[in-house]
């Protein structure tokens, strides 16, 4: 059952901001779908036009199967959870998460009941009776998530609420959400810029550019076949190398002489073939991507770099390599104990393999919908 759908959902601010720009999706019951993107993409706005804290200006926005547009945001069955917490500081934790049921006019015994029982959820029995500043940030932030849950909404709503803790602590309560999340059968919203959390949390992954879905998927399926080199360089850490080639019909080169073979997949359209056909195309500008995790030490690899510079992360290190003829660099993640093994330092000319699957984009950034193979090595230099 879907519990919450847009369909072309806008909002254009005063002063002609387009803020969030045609957004279509739907939330299935019980899923936990994390929006991401760059700082000032509409995530929150996105938020704010679910929860009814901005009018909606064009499009349509379901919840629970009744059209929401206009609906007061006490109506909705939504609960939203923000980075600042926004407790109200002159109440006790109890009071603060009473407060929307005190509103409703609930029973004593049924207030009390509820927010006992959240209390205990999240581990907070002990707090009831302290104002929010008697609280650690972790606490405060149960305490705007115990607010949540007494009013037992349709979905949750999460807007960047783990910015404000430090790193253990996002850590510790990335995995005390999810627990929360699959006990309470929830749905949820839940935004962040941060890729690790978005990867770790979400059953499917909406990446988001200038108000608009760029990708929507699983988070493996966004890693696995990124849409575009915006979702390639947001989605996995550290993010995939782009290369710049130039690509005409079944090959693409690199600046240092590299080529590659590309072999179309069904996929791709006719129209493309046939034009190609016509007229022997030229050369276009692509990109070729490939992921740090998929380039390996090998002797015989097609890659020629010379290694720049090397992080140790513990078990394995990032390897920054120079390709001649290009000024990215490319960056390869090796387990340390090859690199200590092989006596590697900064300045030595080593060769890389690939290990996985490239990618190929087109000149507007798109995905092309070809498999790309290495097949030459990189000592031979084409004109
Ligand atoms: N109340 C507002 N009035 C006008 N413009 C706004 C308002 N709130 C946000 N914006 C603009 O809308 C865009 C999206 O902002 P926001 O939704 O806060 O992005 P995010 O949460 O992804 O950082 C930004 O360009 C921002 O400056
Ligand atoms: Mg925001």
């Amino acid at each position: 059952m879907a519990t919450l759908t847009c369909r072309q959902l806008g909002k254009t601010y005063k002063g002609g901001q387009r803020a969030v720009d045609g957004i279509d999706l739907t939330l299935e019951s019980g899923e936990l779908m994390v929006v991401v993107g760059p700082s000032g993409c509409g995530k929150s706005t996105f938020l704010r036009l679910v929860a009814g804290l901005e009018t909606i200006s064009d499009g349509e926005l379901e919840i629970g199967g009744t059209l929401a547009n206009r609906l007061e945001p006490a109506q909705r069955g939504v609960a939203m959870v923000f980075q600042n917490y926004a407790l109200y500081p002159h109440m006790s934790v109890f009071d603060n998460m009473a407060y929307a049921l005190k509103l409703q006019k609930r029973p004593r015994e049924e207030i009390t009941r509820r927010v006992r029982e959240a209390a205990t959820l999240l581990g907070i029995e002990a707090l009831l009776e302290r104002r929010p500043r008697q609280l650690s940030g972790g606490q405060r932030q149960r305490v705007a998530m115990g607010r949540a849950i007494v009013r037992e909404p349709r979905v949750f709503l999460f807007d960047e609420p783990l910015s404000n803790l430090d790193a253990a602590l996002r850590v510790q309560m990335r995995l005390e959400i999810r627990r929360l999340q699959q006990r309470l059968g929830a749905s949820m919203l839940y935004v962040t810029h941060d890729q690790v959390e978005a990867m770790t949390l979400a059953d499917r992954l909406v990446v988001m550019r200038d108000g608009r879905i760029e990708q929507i998927g699983t988070p493996m399926s966004l890693f696995e076949t990124p849409a575009s080199c915006f979702v390639a360089r947001f989605i996995g850490s550290p993010a995939m190398n782009l290369l710049p080639v130039s690509h005409s019909e079944g090959c693409a080169r690199l600046p240092g002489g590299l080529i590659l073979e590309t072999d179309a997949l069904e996929a791709e359209t006719r129209a493309d073939t046939a034009a190609n056909a016509e007229a022997k195309a030229p050369a276009r500008a692509a990109t070729l991507g490939v992921r740090p995790e998929h380039l390996r030490l090998d002797p015989q690899g097609e890659f020629a770099v010379t290694l720049e510079m090397i992080e140790r992360l513990g078990v394995d290190a990032l390897a920054y390599c120079r390709l001649p003829g290009l000024d990215t660099p490319l960056t390869a993640r090796l387990p340390l104990a090859t690199l200590e093994a092989a006596a590697l330092r900064e300045g030595s000319e080593i060769r890389l393999g690939v290990d996985g699957p490239l990618h190929l984009f087109d000149a507007e950034e798109r995905r092309l919908a070809r498999r790309a193979r290495l097949i030459s090595a990189a000592t031979s230099r084409i004109a």
